[in-house]
């Protein structure tokens, strides 16, 4: 994912230091919160009750003078704009711009080019018309009679009320055949950019016509895209329809229904996951609203990782067919890697949500939902052991896959639990689990610093059908000092550009493939990586003010004792510096080489200890082989890395 960053431009909208302040300064905490919570005067705080927890006495307090809220039950507390990025599940961006709104500030924008201003226009644009499209159809829909007759007719067989249509701002576009175009032709919407948004074709046609409408929305209520459904009963026809990818809609980021269901997901602290439209709007409507959908295709790391921006929990509830269990499995690990909580529950063949939930009512559907719904040992257990009971060759395959899955799981912690359960399920000594757990984790990082595909694939699991894009994590152990400066790097550099680039960018890029230990260091590498995969740009004060008070700390004593790029630089390189850049460039690249180098020190020395216990093992002479590999590969790296840094390595002695 951080891929992509590279390919974005460099520059960010980035809203004017005079612009943040002058919001900092106008907006008060007691207003802007309160436009959430009810508050009452009490001294000259503000009290009320906790919008982040469940309480029934308040102990939520927002003080004025200092300009910030703070609840003495769960802890939450920051200043205005923290607030709505919390409260809101803005980024800090979104949240700025929220305030600014509020207060009537316009909000000035710089390092824009030409180019960009044009292409804002021209996405502004485009939401602008998707807006109106919506309105048409929703219109269309509850107004023509055409609209109530068909469409309206075709919701309510389906068991849609007033209130669902109205919430999904669901709609019908006119059978006619280019009814919708010309309205929005009248209207003075461009042809051309009603085609860029799938709307209307070369011809003139409506895109849509004749089916009924379900709008996509971003997070903040925008209209990025359309399905729509046909109601013929020919399997000719295509179900649905949807729009194509735009400059304002990327599917693979996108979940149907999150915009409605953030708010709820982010207080039953839990999502669940299905795949069709309908199915968000039956179990929506029945009052289960933490309900997001894939919209049928497979699930992607963006999408999970939107879920995870309001909960770490995902309930998955895919077709219990052959396509819905192998959709699920790879959900499943996408969600695993990106550190969820997940678990699947595969519907009785033949159901999907919208028909079960209809079925049994919402109760009757959460009770089997929270019965039957299994985690990601349980769930391949119960798919494969029983057909590979008393098989051997089988039973080892559900073992690796297992392995697999759990190797996927960045948090080490988590891993050794779901090792301990796993190999009590099966039967399994723990100690044969977490071998082939760290072999698997070994050979990714392996894979990913050689880039080299060794033979030894022939220990994968053969079968693989749901192995996702693999994301190594080097993670071992602890290399506080270099992870610090990692942080300082960031939060010092983000005005510089190094060969086009921004600085930002391009440590987040070398930092691809190397976890952070440290948990608080972990927190700020993990922010910029958020906001800058969503093109949002992060300012020092943003950390200077940030609602967490060890963040905050750290930043403030990061900056405030500048780390002062070394004299020397000049003098060792006998380069003469027109050009801090210069040495921003040879700073960042040192610190990473130099946490990269520690790392991959830690992690030779890892697999040496494992080759000192395979030594005591005859049966082991491959898996010896594999680590002795590994440590020659290492080996090239560290001395590759100690180039760069200077540093000098003692040579790997084979025997001690
Ligand atoms: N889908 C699609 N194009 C298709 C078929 C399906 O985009 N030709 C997507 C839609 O988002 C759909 C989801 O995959 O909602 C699930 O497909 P399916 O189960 O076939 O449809 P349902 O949502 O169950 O729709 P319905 O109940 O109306 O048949
Ligand atoms: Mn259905």
């Amino acid at each position: 994912m951080l891929r992509s960053i590279h390919a974005v431009p460099y520059f960010y909208a980035v809203i004017t230091k005079e612009t943040i302040d002058r919001i900092m300064e106008t907006a008060r905490v007691e207003e802007v919160v309160g436009d959430f919570v009810s508050l009452k005067k009490r001294g000259s705080n503000y009290i009320g009750l906790c919008p982040f927890h469940n309480e029934k006495t308040p102990s939520f307090n927002v003080s004025p003078s200092k300009g910030i809220y703070k609840c003495f039950g769960c802890g939450k507390a920051g200043n205005a704009v923290g607030f709505v990025m919390e409260h809101e599940r803005f980024t800090y961006r979104e949240a700025l711009k929220f305030i600014a709104k509020r207060y009537n500030i316009e909000v000035e924008e710089t390092q824009r080019s030409e180019e960009q201003v044009q292409q804002d226009t021209v996405r502004e644009s485009l939401y602008i018309i998707n807006g109106f499209a919506q309105n048409y159809f929703h219109e269309f829909l509850l107004q023509a009679d055409e609209g109530r007759n068909i469409g309206g007719s075709y919701f309510r067989e389906r068991g849609l009320n007033e209130a669902t249509i109205q919430e999904f701002k669901l709609g019908f576009c006119p059978a006619g055949g280019s009814v919708f175009t010309d309205a929005a032709i009248a209207a003075g919407y461009q042809h051309e950019l009603l085609k860029q948004l799938g709307l209307s074709n070369d011809q003139k046609r409506d895109f849509y016509r004749g089916r009924v409408i379900f709008p996509i929305h971003s997070i903040s209520g925008k209209v990025l895209g359309f399905g729509g459904r046909t109601l013929s009963a020919d399997k000719k026809v295509p179900k649905y329809v949807n729009s194509p990818e735009s400059e304002i809609y990327n599917k693979s980021k996108v979940l149907y229904g999150m915009y409605q269901a953030r708010q709820a997901v982010s207080s039953k602290d839990e999502c669940f996951l299905v795949e069709g439209y309908m199915d968000v709007l039956s179990l929506y409507q029945a009052g289960i609203t933490h309900v997001v959908a894939s919209s049928g295709t497979a699930l992607t790391t963006d999408q999970v990782r939107l879920i995870k921006r309001y909960t770490k929990n995902l309930t998955i509830l895919y077709d219990g067919d052959p396509a819905g269990v192998k959709a699920a499995l790879r959900g499943l690990d996408i969600s695993l890697e990106e550190g969820l909580n997940v678990k699947v529950m595969l519907l009785p063949q033949g159901e999907d949500p919208d028909t079960w939930v209809q079925k049994l009512g919402a109760e009757g559907f959460l009770e089997k939902v929270s019965k039957e719904k299994k985690d990601l040992i349980h769930l391949r257990t119960s798919l494969f052991l029983e057909e590979a009971a008393g098989d051997p060759v089988k039973t080892a395959g559900v073992i690796k896959e297992i392995a697999f899955s759990i190797s996927l799981i960045p948090d080490s912690i988590v891993r050794s639990l779901y090792i301990k359960s796993a190999s009590t399920t099966l039967g399994l000594e723990e100690q044969i689990l977490l071998q082939e757990v760290n072999r698997l984790i070994r050979k990714k990082a392996m894979d990913k610093l050689g880039k080299e595909d060794r033979a030894s694939a022939e220990s994968v699991p053969d079968q693989t059908p749901t192995q996702p894009e693999r994301k190594p994590h080097i993670t071992f152990h602890f290399d506080e000092p270099q992870e610090k400066d990692i942080v300082r790097l960031l939060l010092e550099n983000s005005n510089y550009e190094l060969e086009g680039e921004n600085a930002i960018v391009a440590i987040l890029r070398n930092l691809e493939d190397v976890e952070i230990d440290n948990n608080l260091y972990k927190q700020v590498v993990d922010e910029y990586r958020k906001f800058y995969e969503q093109q949002e740009f992060l300012s020092q004060s943003h950390f200077i003010n940030h609602e967490d008070e060890t963040i905050r700390k750290l930043c403030l004593n990061l900056l405030q004792s500048p780390y002062e790029l070394s004299d020397n630089w000049e003098k060792m390189h006998e380069v003469y510096i027109k050009d801090k850049s210069y040495l921003v460039q040879k700073d960042i690249v040192k610190s990473i080489s130099i946490l990269k180098l520690k790392k991959v020190l830690r992690m030779k020395e890892e697999i040496e200890n494992q080759l000192r216990q395979l030594q005591q093992d005859e049966a082991a002479s491959q898996d010896m082989q594999h680590a002795m590999e590994d440590i020659r590969q290492l080996q090239d790296f560290i001395r590759q890395l100690s180039e760069v840094t200077g540093t000098v390595v003692m040579p790997y002695t084979r025997n001690k």
